[in-house]
């Protein structure tokens, strides 16, 4: 009997791990956070309530990283998740422009704070500015990722600043969502600037924190900070204590900490790119993150035999905006990838998907 498998959304993967799985879903890094991160926590101080916007040693720390900002334009959140969660429910109506292929949550979030996605088509993993000029005009705001999640790909730096220019003629919001921004191997990025602009980041993947969930947002215009904080004050509250005193000494680890983590992603990234482009896949070639989105025929049925007969997962396209792809995550040790691929070698002998 063939198999089935409920593939609505990511959450039947997401935590599925030991018995022998592969997991090439999940976006968390493997590899341990800085040392620093850890030794000397002392948890009886951060057992009270605390700031709202965020403790302020992490955010004069955070203020030092980022030219023009000061620490009142911080706020600490749970995870880049809940600042993007704000920041749209912030504002509560009108249009957002999202390239799509789009990291899954952003259609969800988006919606459920009551505007409307509108959206981009990527065109070679890239922003196509002529398609983007036309959209943007209706819009509130756009959303970008670079590098992205799922492509790996990382906009070109003169898109990035002509995207900066038209936004801030036409006073549309720019939400620069740089959870990657450390997790680059071609090249320089850019950071788009202004007072239009709310950056998003996280010590989630920078850090390998995933779990201890501490992001932040911040933007020149304190408007945005301020609203931010009095819908947290009714929701969250504030970021976890224990969470900011651990992201405060992780900042306090030599570069030396992302540089060697860069060459490791680096390594991956060729394996799993030379291991999927010599299965006949067709794909773009990451650049940053650790994803990788090669296009797949009958992605659900490749999936689900994935799964339920190789014990290897893979994120469907189609949650990502992007169907007839597979999402592969490469935040896996080189044996891991190598026996993945064995793996995903002997599924399509059984379904076709190229
Ligand atoms: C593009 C992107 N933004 C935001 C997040 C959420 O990150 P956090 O753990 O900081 O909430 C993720 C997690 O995978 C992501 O890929």
């Amino acid at each position: 009997m063939p198999h089935t498998l409920k593939l609505d959304s990511p959450s039947i993967f997401i935590g599925k791990q030991g018995n022998g799985v592969i997991s090439f879903g999940s976006g968390q890094p493997d590899l341990p956070p800085p040392k620093e991160a850890i030794e000397g926590i002392d948890i009886r101080k951060d057992l009270r309530y605390g700031l709202i916007q965020g403790e302020r040693s992490l955010r004069e720390a955070l203020s030092k990283e980022y030219p023009n900002s000061t620490a009142e334009n911080f706020v600490i959140t749970n995870g880049a998740s809940e600042a993007l969660d704000l920041i749209f429910r912030a504002w509560g109506k009108g249009k957002v422009l999202l390239p799509r292929p789009y990291y899954y949550s952003y259609p969800p979030i988006i919606k459920l704070a009551g505007m409307e996605p509108v959206y981009t088509d990527l065109v070679g993993g890239r922003i196509d500015l002529d398609d983007f000029k036309k959209k943007i005009k209706k819009c509130r705001a756009v959303l970008i990722n670079s590098p992205s999640n799922p492509t790996g790909r990382i906009e070109l730096i003169e898109t990035l600043k002509e995207i900066e220019r038209i936004t801030s003629k036409l006073g549309v919001y720019v939400v620069s969502d740089e959870v990657y921004k450390d997790l680059i191997y071609e090249r320089e990025n850019y950071h788009i600037q202004g007072d239009h602009v709310i950056t998003v980041n996280s010590f989630s993947k920078t850090y390998a924190m995933c779990g201890v969930r501490v992001g932040y947002l911040w933007s020149s215009d304190q408007s945005i900070a301020d609203k931010v904080i009095e819908l947290k004050t009714h929701t969250s509250m504030n970021t976890n204590l224990v969470g900011q005193d651990m992201a405060l000494r992780a900042m306090a680890a030599p570069r030396e900490y992302i540089l060697n983590q860069q060459q490791i992603w680096r390594g991956r990234r060729d394996l799993i790119y030379k291991g999927i482009s010599e299965l006949g896949f067709e794909v773009w070639k990451p650049e940053g993150a650790f994803y990788i989105l090669p296009k797949c025929k009958n992605a659900r049925e490749f999936l689900t035999t994935l799964y339920c007969d190789y014990k290897v997962i893979a994120y469907l396209g189609e949650w990502f905006g992007a169907p007839d792809h597979i999402r592969l995550s490469y935040a896996l040790d080189a044996k891991e990838i190598e026996e993945g691929l064995g793996r995903i070698t002997e599924a399509m002998k059984k379904v076709r998907c190229l």
